[in-house]
């Protein structure tokens, strides 16, 4: 792996540049398991020093947690960094385990303020809706999210599990930079409505769980590989028979990994990658870890290209996932197409 800085795109056409790859920080506090506060910082420093400039966190990890656990880093890099995060998960005053969606503007304008408060920065570069509540028009949430923007609060806007007919509709308020939604060799079902959407709008693809949250890796096979807290052992995909049936789907990408002297890894980032030039529109992947050897590791994904052959060896894979995205499907935008 070499020292140089991996390249950069626009986060659509009227976003900020970043590097082709950004970095999930939600684990560092949050979902999977117990996180080494020291390993965390180191990892976000490795990053920058790699050009990944695009950092992702949102109001709901950690209920604040991971804003502020951030605030330090970018702030000591704040011309450096992009910062995104998001609101829409809000915590019921009756029971702090629930989330609820709401995308209404007296919850909007709480929202930004005490992302703004926790992560102690005058604005923040990358503003997402973390999630549709069906029950506000998404113009009035745009509208909303828009004046943030002529405040000076927020420089770009963002939405994340939209549908493409949602997108096209904001899009109509604001320019929007980013929709952030799960794309991965074993979720593809964006490619359907919201890709194309956003190749004709000039938006760019932040794709989320790039790596099928660590799956792909070969990092755990099982729910029972993971510690008793750690969200994906409710998932369906990682528990049971589905996990044993999914286990098995590495086998081509292991195949593809050997012949590019890559790890499998790698080679499930570099196809996300690729589906830029795919669909011919800018993608930024934001694969998380909390390890300083992984983001090299991880970054080293962006230059590695795959031919016909290996495509079409990976190509087969999503359609024979078995178990869905979420245990809670309103949580995907998929249903709503
Ligand atoms: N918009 C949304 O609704 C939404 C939903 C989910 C996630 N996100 C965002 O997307 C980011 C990425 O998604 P994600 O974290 O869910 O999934 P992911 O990036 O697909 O996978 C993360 C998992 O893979 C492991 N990992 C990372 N690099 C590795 C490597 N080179 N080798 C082995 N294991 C590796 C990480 O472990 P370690 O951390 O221990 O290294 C972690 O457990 C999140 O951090 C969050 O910011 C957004």
């Amino acid at each position: 792996m070499t020292d140089s800085r991996i390249a950069t795109a626009r986060l659509g056409a009227t976003g900020p540049e970043a590097g082709v790859q950004g970095l999930g920080c939600m684990g560092m506090s949050f979902a999977y398991g117990p996180s080494d506060a020291n390993e965390s910082r180191a990892t976000l420093e490795r990053a920058l020093e790699l050009g990944v400039t695009l950092y992702d966190t949102a109001d709901a990890y950690g209920a604040g947690e991971n804003e502020k656990f951030l605030s330090p880093f970018f702030r000591a890099h704040r011309d450096e960094v992009v910062i995104a995060t998001k609101f829409a998960l809000a915590i019921p005053p009756d029971d702090p385990t629930r989330r609820v969606i709401r995308n209404d503007a007296p919850y909007i304008r709480q929202a930004v303020e005490a992302s703004l408060k926790r992560l102690d920065v005058d604005a923040i570069d990358l503003y997402y809706m973390h999630r549709r509540d069906v029950n506000v028009p998404i113009e009035e949430t745009v509208g909303v999210m828009a004046e943030l923007v002529r405040e000076g609060k927020v420089k770009h806007l963002g939405l994340s599990e939209v549908t493409g007919g949602e997108l096209r509709a904001a899009q109509a308020v604001h320019p929007i930079a980013a929709v952030q939604s799960e794309w991965s060799l074993f979720s593809r079902d964006i490619e359907a409505n919201v890709v194309p959407a956003a190749r004709d709008l000039g938006v760019a693809l932040v794709p989320y769980s790039p790596l099928g949250r660590g799956f792909l890796t070969g990092s755990f096979a099982k729910a029972e590989d993971l510690t008793a807290d750690d969200f994906r052992r409710q998932q369906p995909r990682y528990t049971g028979e589905n996990a044993a049936a999914n286990a098995a789907l590495l086998e081509p990408i292991r195949t593809v990994a050997e012949a590019h002297g890559s790890t499998p890894g790698q080679i499930a980032l570099a196809w996300v990658q690729q589906q830029a030039a795919v669909h011919d529109l800018p993608v930024i992947p934001i694969p998380g870890t909390r390890k300083p050897t992984r983001v090299e590791e991880n970054a080293g994904a962006t230059r590695i290209v795959l031919g016909e052959e290996d495509m079409k060896l990976l190509e087969p894979i999503a359609a024979q996932v078995a178990g869905d995205r979420y245990a809670d499907m309103r949580f995907a935008s998929a249903g709503r197409e």
